[in-house]
């Protein structure tokens, strides 16, 4: 049984992953709208598993016998002023949600709550590939963004981009 305040944490950070879903939703309509479509896909992609994350976390509180209270999501930004900035703030948002669960696995390793602890690696390691991967795309999109036929290839290269919910 986990405590309540570690259930409160996980209960929070299921609203956190699915605001950062609607977030990389809301970067993928801006992309959709200029006819980046591969951009687009990737953010959508981005988009899934980040709900993947949520689902995680629910299926977890299940099964220590926590009790679930889904909250309610804010509305992301949704303008947004050009690419370079929406891969600057996909970045950012990850660090934030890195230390949003560094902050849960370090109260639950306090409490000795050692099946959050182990429940938790999986996200370590996830949010080490994911800011590796955001940060990997503003060095590109900077190098893109002002040569059409580089923005054209790196477009394409998102689109290959396909949602694996095993990851
Ligand atoms: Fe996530
Ligand atoms: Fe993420």
């Amino acid at each position: 049984m986990i405590s309540t305040k570690i259930a409160e944490l996980l209960n929070e950070q299921i609203t956190n992953e699915q605001f950062a879903a609607q977030y990389y939703l809301s970067m993928s309509a801006w992309f959709s709208a200029r006819d980046l479509d591969g951009i687009a896909n990737y953010f959508r992609v981005q988009s899934k598993e980040e709900l993947m994350h949520a689902d995680k976390m629910f299926d977890y509180l299940n099964d220590v016998g926590a009790q679930i209270r889904i909250g309610a999501i804010p509305q992301p930004p949704y303008e947004f002023t050009d690419a370079i900035s929406i891969f600057e703030k996909a970045l950012a948002h990850e660090k934030i949600v890195t230390k949003s669960i560094f902050n849960i696995l370090k109260n639950a390793n306090d409490e000795g709550d050692f099946a959050t602890v182990s429940f938790l690696q999986w996200f370590v390691t996830e949010q080490v590939e994911e800011e590796a991967s955001a940060s990997q795309l503003v060095t590109k999109i900077k190098m893109v963004s002002e040569n059409p036929s580089a923005l054209y290839l790196f477009d394409q290269e998102l689109s290959q981009r396909v949602f694996n919910a095993t990851v």
